[in-house]
This record gives structure tokens, C-alpha cells and sequence, in this order.
């Protein structure tokens, strides 16, 4: 059995629903952003914190679980900028809960979802797993200290773990049952499409004036189903009895600027949308573009779908968003 914890929110949700056609899944989550709804049937589900000892041991006494995913933490940048202490609290201060009650379980496979955010403002072109951590916000920081305790716990206690560094997760499972649904939503692909449906007035570009092509910010955009499948990957290569203690960056390798994705949102949909220049966001590194190398060779993942599918499945979502 396998634990999801964070299974309700928009990237576990979509990992849980690929994960039950292979493995029974329990569900934690405390709800505070996830939806219950969007937690496929086939698995179990608790409501409970992963700051919280007593629910998790509960969880690990009544489950015969053989491995954690840990997709639940606060991840907007600017918000942990504002409020620091919810982010080391959350996403550093419960994850150290979690991993104290799996050693005590003697729960020795681990998968973390962690970010492009550890990277900072890289110097390099595409991003690779050896280009320096220097994160720029405290989201990042929070991250990248808990890939550290990882590592100590390897060495330490023979913690096996996989750390995937998602760049950005966007789109929705094709069966358009499940998607993205954030309040408030503050991703650039959302905000379009809730725009070309009529539900927002404009969309600001939040900044022309970077040193890019088009002067707007250039992103690598995966589609959800492509992280999944990944973690899925990373999952089995633990059960296999694989020792590990990797990193690995998951993106397309391909960067969009943020004027490519609304044109391309445009295409998409036939619909033209209503767009504004705007002052530039704080915090927002001008290229973020990942080389998915490392884990081509040693896992074999590789993403599948393009910008266009990522759209096209969102705007199906999003034209009878659920949830
Ligand atoms: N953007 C706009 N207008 C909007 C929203 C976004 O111009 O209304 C721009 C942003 O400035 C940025 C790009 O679109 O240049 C993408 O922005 P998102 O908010 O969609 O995504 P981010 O790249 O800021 O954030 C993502 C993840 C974070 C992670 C970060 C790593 O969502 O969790 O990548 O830098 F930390």
C-alpha cells in the first residue's frame, strides 16, 4: 500500500488516479487547498495533517504501507515571501513529522515533490541537476532544506528516496474529470483560459522588459500526467529494492515566454484574449528550462505531451471545471 500525502491537491490528485490502476493508495490530506472530490474513488481516504503525529501513526498502524509521496506543502512563492513561518512550518517543521513517524515505522521509500524554485536565478541556458541550488524566496528555501534532511537520512538511517524537481505543472488528465483548481489561482496557463471563458476581465504579463527573446519571462511547461507518470517510474524503482538517493528534474526541456503561451492559448481555443502589460512580479527569474536528462538515462522518463496537449486538456477542464 502506498501513502499519498497531499493525494486532494492538484498535482497528487493526478498522480493518486494513474497510481490505484496499480497499487492501493491512501489518501492523507487535511483539505486546507486540496479537494475531496478530485480523490479517485478507488482509494482511501484520510483527513488529517502531516504535522500531526497521532494521525499519521494511525495511518501507518492500520496500513501496511510500503512507501510515502509527499505532495502536500504550500508552493506561491510570493505568499511564502509575506509569510515565512507558514512555509518552514508547513513544508519543513510537518515533513520532519512525517519522516520521524516513517523511521519509527521503519517506512524506508520516499518520494518528495520538490521545485525549480531551489535553483534560484540560474546562470546557465537549461538547468541541470548539478547547476547550483540558490534559492531566491523562502518556497525555495523550504524545499531545498528538506532535500538535505533527505540525504542525511539516507546516510544515516538508509532512508531510500527520489526528490523530483517539478518545473511547471500545468495541464489536466484527460479524462477531464480532474484538473487545476487553485483560490487563488495565481499560474499563468489557468488565468488564461479563465480569461478566454470569460470569468476574469484581462490577463496582465507581468513584465516585457526581461532579457529574453520577446522580453517576457520564459518557462519549461509539463503536463501533469507527465509528473505522474514520473513518480511512477520513481516509485517502482524503489520497490524493486533499488538503493537511492536521487534528484532529478522533470520538465520538457523546451521554454515557452509567457507571450507564447498566451498565443498559443489562443490557437488552442480560437478564442482571443484580452491581455495588458503589466509591472514585472517580484521573485520571477527570467528563464527557468530544465534538462530532463538524468532521468531519461536512469529511469527512462521522458515527457510525452507538448504545449498544445497541456492547453488543450486544461481548456477542457476548465470549460466544466468540477470542483
Ligand atoms: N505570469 C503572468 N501573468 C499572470 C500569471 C503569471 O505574466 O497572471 C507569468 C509569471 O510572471 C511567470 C510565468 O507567467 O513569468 C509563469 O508564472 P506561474 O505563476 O504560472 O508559474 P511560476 O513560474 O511563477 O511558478 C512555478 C510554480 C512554483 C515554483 C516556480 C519555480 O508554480 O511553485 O515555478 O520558479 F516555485
Amino acid at each position: 500500500m502506498i501513502l499519498v500525502v497531499g493525494g486532494a491537491g492538484y498535482i497528487g490528485s493526478h498522480l493518486v488516479k494513474d497510481l490505484v490502476e496499480k497499487e492501493e493508495v491512501v489518501v492523507l490530506d487535511n483539505l486546507t487547498t486540496g479537494h475531496r472530490e478530485a480523490v479517485d474513488s478507488r482509494a482511501i481516504f484520510v483527513k488529517g495533517d502531516l504535522g500531526n503525529e497521532e494521525d499519521l501513526q494511525m495511518i501507518f498502524r492500520s496500513y501496511p504501507i510500503k512507501a510515502v509521496m509527499h505532495f502536500a506543502a504550500n508552493s506561491l512563492v510570493g505568499e511564502s515571501v509575506v509569510d515565512p513561518l507558514k512555509y518552514y512550518q508547513n513544508n519543513v517543521a510537518s515533513t520532519l513529522t512525517l519522516l520521524k513517524v516513517m523511521m519509527k515505522f521503519q517506512v524506508k521509500n520516499f518520494i518528495f515533490s520538490s521545485t525549480a524554485a531551489t535553483y534560484g536565478i540560474p546562470n546557465v541556458e537549461i538547468i541541470d541537476e548539478s547547476t547550483m541550488t540558490a534559492p531566491i524566496n523562502p518556497y525555495g528555501h523550504s524545499k531545498l532544506m528538506v532535500e538535505q534532511v533527505l540525504a542525511d537520512f539516507s546516510k544515516s538511517y538508509g532512508l531510500n528516496y527520489v526528490v523530483l524537481r517539478y518545473f511547471n505543472a500545468a495541464g489536466a488528465h484527460d479524462s477531464a474529470v480532474i484538473g487545476e483548481s487553485h483560490d487563488p489561482e495565481t499560474h499563468l496557463i489557468p488565468i488564461v483560459l479563465q480569461q478566454l471563458l470569460g470569468s476574469r476581465e484581462k490577463v496582465s504579463v507581468f513584465g516585457d522588459d526581461y532579457d529574453t527573446p520577446d522580453g517576457t519571462c520564459i518557462r519549461d511547461y509539463i503536463h501533469v500526467t507527465d509528473l505522474a507518470a514520473a513518480h511512477i517510474l520513481a516509485l517502482e524503482a524503489l520497490l524493486s529494492g533499488k538503493k537511492s538517493a536521487e534528484v532529478y528534474n522533470l520538465g520538457n526541456g523546451l521554454g515557452y515566454s509567457v507571450k507564447e503561451v498566451i498565443e498559443t492559448c489562443e490557437k488552442v481555443t480560437g478564442v482571443k484574449a484580452n491581455v495588458e502589460m503589466a509591472d514585472r512580479r517580484a521573485g520571477d527569474p527570467a528563464r527557468l528550462v530544465a534538462s530532463s536528462a538524468k532521468i531519461l538515462n536512469e529511469l527512462g522518463w521522458k515527457a510525452q505531451r507538448n504545449l498544445e496537449q497541456i492547453i488543450g486538456d486544461a481548456w477542457r477542464w476548465h470549460k466544466e471545471q468540477k470542483y
